[in-house]
């Protein structure tokens, strides 16, 4: 079992070890003295992993129940959000005792902000089931759910009380899952970590399960790090939405619905990368893309992109932040007008 500890406002361990779901009621009874909980998960996940979580749960003596919402990010809304808060209410939650997020990031961020407003905040266990969750969304305290104006619009930081991360339950994804995290894995490597990029370099798609441990770790020690120096977004924290900018346009671009959140954010890395670093930098990051199976561009002309770049929550009185990596390792924030964020990525 290898652990990494947070230290934000509200302090909390990140535990990574393989079959670490079936023991989350010990781990959870460490860190809680109610022995109350609800679990929320969505229809797929809750069917794989629901009944171990439970009966681990009520092994270490806690009253338990679980809500179960239909999967997709179509769920992360209001009505969904309204739905759970009802349950909690129903189930007799109290301040004092659990919420537990079992499943990927719609799971996690639809979950983590229920805890961070039902009765002003409860506390939260994330337990994320897909590598994006595991590197990157159940860590940091970023909880939110969609509205029509856009995604991850409401929101609030909440850190979570524990979060438990069993590689084991990477084994049932689909490889475009896999890939999908992969794009964030990538992320990881290129704003911070030069010879972790290597590792990733030397592996495929095929081959990451081989990895796949010490990608959980030290992706989670990065993000431990950069959230540890800026938990509330102000500045450093930025670095993590290197390939965002233009990710999120790609996303909404095709109406969030056969582009996937790694596809955009493999794409925006490679297109910022191509037109602002070193031409061996940016070769080296589209192979490695390509080695798991995500995209490294796009033909939908740039100038049908930007206006989306534009209503990117980065963007602050006409200027727009993006990230750059001009070598491998790390990366530079860089606030420029919209007006000359559209000519670098026109030109
Ligand atoms: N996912 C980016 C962040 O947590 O800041």
């Amino acid at each position: 079992m290898k652990s990494i500890n947070v230290k934000t406002s509200h302090p909390y361990e990140v535990i990574i070890e393989r079959g670490s779901i079936s023991k989350c009621g010990e781990y959870i009874s460490k860190i809680t003295s109610s022995r109350k909980a609800v679990v929320i998960t969505d229809d797929i996940v809750g069917g794989l992993y629901g009944d171990t979580v439970l009966s681990s749960l009520k092994n270490s003596g806690f009253e338990c129940t679980m809500f179960a919402f239909h999967n997709g990010e179509q769920s992360k809304c209001l009505s969904v959000f309204g739905e759970i808060t009802d349950y909690l209410c129903k189930a007799g939650i109290t301040r004092s005792d659990i919420i537990i997020a079992l499943g990927g990031g719609v799971v996690g961020d639809i979950t983590g902000f229920a805890a961070a407003t039902y009765l002003r905040g409860v506390d939260f266990v994330q337990i994320p089931t897909t590598l994006l969750s595991q590197v990157d969304s159940s860590v940091g305290g970023k909880t939110a759910i969609d509205i029509t104006g856009g995604k991850n619009l409401v929101g609030a930081f909440k850190q979570p009380a524990l979060v438990i991360c069993d590689s084991d339950t990477l084994k049932s994804l689909p490889a475009e899952t896999l890939a999908d995290g992969m794009a964030e894995v990538i992320k990881y490597g290129m704003i911070k970590n030069g010879s972790f990029f290597e590792l990733l370099e030397s592996h495929d798609l095929d081959s990451v399960d081989e990895i796949m441990d010490e990608i959980v770790y030290t992706c989670v020690d990065i993000k431990r790090e950069v959230v540890e120096h800026d938990e509330f977004d102000r500045g450093e924290r930025m670095i993590l939405n290197f390939g965002h900018t233009l990710g999120h346009a790609l996303e909404a671009w095709h109406n969030y619905t056969d582009y996937t959140h790694g596809m955009g954010v493999a794409a925006g890395m490679c297109m910022i990368t191509d037109r602002l670093a070193p031409a061996d930098i940016s070769e080296r990051l589209r192979k490695c893309v390509e080695s798991y199976r995500l995209p490294t561009g796009t033909d939908i002309p740039m100038k049908e992109l930007l206006p989306f770049c534009s209503k990117d929550k980065k963007r602050e009185y006409g200027e727009i932040s993006y990230i750059v990596c001009k070598t491998i390792g790390k990366a530079d924030i860089v606030k420029v007008a919209v007006e000359e964020f559209s000519r670098l990525m026109e030109g």
